[in-house]
């Protein structure tokens, strides 16, 4: 498996969660264990890719404008995965904060998949391709697991 395909396994998950936690309603259990999973994906993903995609493409000089695009738009989605935390879940406004979080994260996506992806596979060796998707693998799945404890000690 090369980088490209194992970052796109992801993002089917985030597309999938984002769109579930729009169908939720008020301080509701479901839109509870929605968020946390989505909160975690994003994450767990965001940190795996920006260690083992972005750093290396960003050592290039042809990389360099994509990747200063892309961290700034995982920046702007953690903020407003900061602002749906802090908002109540009862608050009539949350929804449209879920709504503009969802249209950010489809963005994204697709810009990296119609895109950059595209731009990376001219400047990334087929061997790093293979290998990145190794270390991404166990970065993202480390995340995922430290998660998992710390739902079981809570
Ligand atoms: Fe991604
Ligand atoms: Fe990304």
């Amino acid at each position: 498996m090369n980088i490209f395909e194992i970052l796109r396994e992801s993002h089917e998950i985030q597309r999938d969660l984002s769109e579930k936690l729009l169908q939720t309603s008020g301080d509701s259990p479901e839109r509870h264990e929605l968020f946390k999973q989505l909160k975690n994906e994003l994450f767990a993903h965001e940190t795996a890719e920006d260690r083992y995609f972005y750093i290396p493409l960003m050592m290039t000089d042809s990389g360099l404008s994509i990747t200063r695009h892309a961290l700034a738009e995982h920046h702007e989605m953690d903020e407003m995965i900061e602002e749906l935390s802090e908002t109540d879940f009862s608050n009539p406004g949350w929804i449209a904060i879920a709504k503009k979080l969802s249209d950010k994260v489809h963005h994204h996506l697709k810009e990296e998949e119609h895109s950059f992806f595209q731009q990376a596979g001219k400047i990334l060796g087929e061997d790093q391709k293979t290998a990145l998707a190794v270390q991404y693998k166990n970065e993202y799945q480390r995340y995922k697991d430290m998660k998992k404890d710390m739902l079981v000690q809570s």
